[in-house]
């Protein structure tokens, strides 16, 4: 049975590109809708230009109300019946009300070589702390930030000079490539971890 499969950004969206491109042919999945908390998030249009249903909630005018803002994001992608949900760069923390009804469905794409650096900053932080190797993790969601079983994980090397933005680069091209590969077995109903070669 095909999975239906809904994606949640707040930026760019080069992740969410990745995901969308690769669930075509024999691939189990099949994107529904991209849904960002930001109105101005550049993935959405991208997401239209694909033939994507693309939908925004901004979380602004909730203030501080997070579970009001969880509340409308849940309305607003209820229709589309996702059997997975993606995290694609999704930058709003989610609270256990929205997180557990989807518990054993939700994915997320973090980038550092989780359990190091959850949260933000994560490429500073690795540079600071005069790590040789950085990376990306997608794993599950639960309610603890940026924890959950790791259901991939990719590494680079960090270079002398790397500055927080050139790392993010070299990663970025991993994310690319993991995402889509642990969304493919994922969906299949693997959830064996996969563990992508250094880049040569
Ligand atoms: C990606 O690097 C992703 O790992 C990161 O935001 C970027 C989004 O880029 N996510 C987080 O930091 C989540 N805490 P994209 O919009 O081009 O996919």
């Amino acid at each position: 049975m095909t999975r239906r499969v809904g994606i949640l950004i707040s930026g760019g969206g080069s992740n969410m590109l990745s995901l969308v491109r690769s669930m075509t042919g024999d691939h189990p999945a099949r994107p529904v809708f991209v849904a960002s908390n930001d109105p101005g998030a550049g993935g959405l249009e991208k997401a239209r230009g694909l033939g994507i249903q693309a939908v925004a909630v901004d979380h602004r005018p909730f203030g501080k109300d997070r579970a009001a803002f969880e509340a409308a994001l849940s309305e607003a992608i209820a229709p589309y019946e996702a059997d997975i949900l993606c995290l694609a760069g999704f930058m709003r923390v989610l609270t256990a009300g929205f997180v557990e009804p989807w518990a054993g469905r939700m994915l997320n794409i973090h980038p550092s070589l989780l359990p190091k650096y959850r949260g933000l900053d994560t490429h500073a932080r690795a540079i600071a702390a005069g790590d040789t190797e950085a990376g990306c993790t997608v794993h599950e969601v639960t309610p603890a930030l940026d924890d959950g079983p790791i259901l991939g994980q990719a590494r680079v090397p960090v270079l002398p000079g790397d500055t927080p933005g050139t790392l993010a680069a070299r990663v970025l091209e991993q994310e690319h490539l993991l995402y889509p590969a642990v969304l493919r077995r994922y969906a299949a109903g693997d959830r064996t971890p996969v563990f992508l070669p250094a880049p040569v």
